[in-house]
């Protein structure tokens, strides 16, 4: 988490945010994956009904995201980008955003390093065009393995297809 942290904290520190935004997006990377690790199915009963659907792998992201709202986190940018970080939302700000690319390109995961590495280094310049590469990849990903498009991703893929347009 440190090293998605350091990414966070440097592409806010490029788009020009000052120290308190900068040190919500370092957060948002500390806390996103506190539940990674938990049971799925008894992190589906903490989670609102909306999203109880979800496959396990990325209930961790919206049962974090609840706990940090019962612990009195009334930050919604933050908790929809700990929410959605495995996901993606149409309604994410620049911080949901940063921190699903973060989470993709962290250099601790080993998975396509060159690639991954050429998006980091254009990430603090263009991130909107790299959301947008990860976002098409994954989508892509999933396709080629015959897997099922959960309807927020296209929702996010739309929304930046959009904005581009
Ligand atoms: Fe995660």
């Amino acid at each position: 988490m440190t090293r998605v942290a350091d990414l966070m904290g440097a592409w806010a520190a490029s788009a020009g945010l000052g120290t308190g935004d900068v040190l919500r997006w370092r957060a948002a990377a500390h806390l996103h994956d506190v539940l990674r690790d938990a049971d799925p199915e008894t992190l589906r009963q903490r989670v609102p009904p909306a999203l109880q659907a979800l496959p396990g792998l990325m209930l961790h992201g919206p049962a974090a995201a609840e706990r940090l709202r019962v612990a009195g986190v009334d930050d919604g940018e933050l908790l929809s980008a700990v929410a959605y970080h495995t996901v993606g939302s149409p309604y994410f700000g620049g911080l949901g955003r940063a921190l699903y690319a973060a989470d993709f390109l962290d250099p601790g995961r080993s998975f396509l390093p060159e690639w991954r590495q050429a998006l980091r280094a254009r990430a603090p310049s263009e991130l909107d065009d790299v959301v947008f590469e990860i976002v098409g990849s994954r989508i892509r990903h999933r396709v080629e393995q015959g897997g099922r498009i959960l309807s927020l991703t296209l929702d996010f893929w739309n929304r930046m297809v959009e904005e581009r347009s």
